[in-house]
């Protein structure tokens, strides 16, 4: 079987370089080209601190996709730009792996209908790490026992949305498992934090803190290749990574 071909957007970012480094030691993807809206024309491999990959960064992620034609985009982006991507990479028949957070409503709505008309899968997922899908199998059994619960996620000071993604889809979690609603959500925003997740169960006399820590981005790389190969295979939009490994 061919390579997969993979565009990563962002890929000079916090997150999409660990996205990059994964899919370029992933041995049956292929990284065809590497965005950024800086530094284009420099090698990616050079810039990440290891070897040249003689990948050269480019700057715009729609003519990187027109260039190319991927199997799919992974895009690290930002949440005001990596929906406009997913929709377009849809209309030229690539299919997204977002793993940019905060997408606004419209641009969701807009995905949602598109992956329908084509039948072209998509995978849109606040948090790839295999740790955080297993906090959220934790709590619905701890609800059975406490469903007095609420969440606190806590980053680094440079993130932008908040709550985190991560915390808005525990909490959907939460509530759909019988959580006592709504579920209150707190966000904190330091420096030297990267991103933490406590849920906090209280019943009587006792509590319980399910806590998830992620200590590098290097976390997310095995989700977004698990997620690059899954999404060639499916006709829907996946938010869910529970739902994308059982696919
Ligand atoms: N799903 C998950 O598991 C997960 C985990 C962590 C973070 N995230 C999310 O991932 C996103 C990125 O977070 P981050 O902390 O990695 O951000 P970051 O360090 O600021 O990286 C953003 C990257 O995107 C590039 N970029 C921004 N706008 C662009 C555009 N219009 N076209 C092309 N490249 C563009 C930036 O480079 P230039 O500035 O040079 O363009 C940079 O390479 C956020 O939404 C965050 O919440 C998701």
């Amino acid at each position: 079987m061919s390579n997969l071909r993979v565009v990563v957007a962002g890929a000079t970012g916090r997150t999409g370089s660990e996205a990059a480094k994964a899919v370029w030691q992933a041995p049956d993807l292929e990284l065809v080209a590497a965005v950024a809206r800086r530094r284009a024309g420099e090698d990616l491999g050079l810039l990440l601190g290891e070897a040249a990959w003689g990948v050269p960064l480019e700057s715009d992620v729609a003519a990187a996709v027109r260039r190319t034609r991927p199997d799919v985009l992974v895009d690290f982006t930002l949440a005001e730009s990596a929906g406009r991507h997913a929709l377009d990479a849809l209309r030229q028949g690539v299919r997204p792996v977002v793993g940019a957070t905060g997408i606004p409503a419209g641009d969701m709505d807009a995905l949602r209908a598109l992956v329908t008309a084509t039948g072209l899968g998509a995978v849109l997922i606040p948090n790839f790490s295999f740790g955080i899908l297993l906090l959220a199998r934790f709590c619905r059994e701890a609800l059975r026992f406490f469903p007095d619960v609420e969440v606190v996620e806590l980053h680094h000071s440079a993130k932008r949305d908040r709550p985190s993604g991560t915390a808005l889809q525990l909490r959907a979690v939460l509530e759909e498992a019988g959580a006592h609603a709504p579920v209150a959500v707190h966000s904190v925003r330091l420096p030297g934090l990267v991103a933490h997740h406590e849920v906090l169960f209280g019943g009587p006399g006792e509590t319980l803190t399910l806590r998830h820590d992620t200590l590098s981005r290097a976390s997310f790389g095995p989700g977004v290749v698990l997620a690059a190969r899954k999404v060639m295979a499916l006709d829907t939009l996946v938010e869910d990574l529970g739902a994308l490994i059982d696919a």
